[in-house]
């Protein structure tokens, strides 16, 4: 039976991601964070952990060169690959709104957005039939909006904090998201067996 390879979110994401893994009786690596290596090979349980940057983890598994993947919903809602999701992760939890300075809330006709999201972004405010110009960011999204580059931000928003510390508020909440276990189409077939396996170890683990 070949190995089931799996293309991990890294950051924090992967920490709580191998934390789960262990539980589910996995064996990971130690030096999986400490180490530079990109391929991790879990001989016991049959399995390869990629270590790849988020956005990145929906391109392996849309190839199938990784037959597994765990990433935001956020990024897959960006990616927008043909995958199946196979299970909520429920941790990484946080949301997709928008947000901005609270006099600009009732101003909202042709308004600038910054994103780290523009793919979303875009689809978003079609679905809505709202014209918008999407300025695409790379971090530090709030400063847009302080700094007048931007009137509204569409972001993640986990706790709150960096919104209330910028005197930011939220104008509307858009979608909640998560981690997700997402897999490659060819794979559900081919590797079903071992797929459903560890899909099921992973479902008790988080149940425990
Ligand atoms: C994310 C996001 C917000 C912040 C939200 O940024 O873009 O800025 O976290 O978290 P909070 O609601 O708990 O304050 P990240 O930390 O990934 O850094 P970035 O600004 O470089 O994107």
């Amino acid at each position: 039976m070949a190995k089931l390879r799996v293309a991990m979110a890294k950051g924090r994401l992967a920490e709580e991601a191998t934390q789960l893994f262990q539980k589910a009786g996995i064996i990971i690596p130690e030096d999986i964070f400490s180490s530079r290596k990109l391929i991790f090979k879990l001989p016991e349980a049959d399995i390869e952990i990629f270590l790849v940057k988020p956005a990145d983890v929906p391109i392996y598994v849309e190839y199938g060169t990784a037959d597994l993947g765990i990433v935001g919903k956020d990024t897959l809602l960006e990616e927008n690959r043909s995958l199946y999701e196979l299970l909520d992760l429920k941790f990484g939890a946080c949301k997709f709104a928008l947000a901005g300075l609270p006099d600009k809330k009732k101003k909202l006709q042709q308004r600038k957005v910054a994103t780290k999201y523009p793919a979303f972004t875009r689809r978003y405010f079609r679905s809505k039939g709202e014209p918008v110009e999407i300025i695409k960011l790379n971090g530090s999204i709030e400063l847009a909006p302080l700094t007048g580059l931007a009137d509204t931000i569409l972001d993640i928003v986990e706790t709150g904090r960096t919104l209330k510390e910028n005197g930011l508020i939220i104008f509307e909440e858009i979608i909640d998201l998560s981690a997700r276990l997402v897999a490659n189409r060819i794979s559900m077939k081919t590797n079903k067996e071992q797929i459903d396996r560890l899909l099921n170890s992973i479902s008790r683990a988080m149940g425990d």
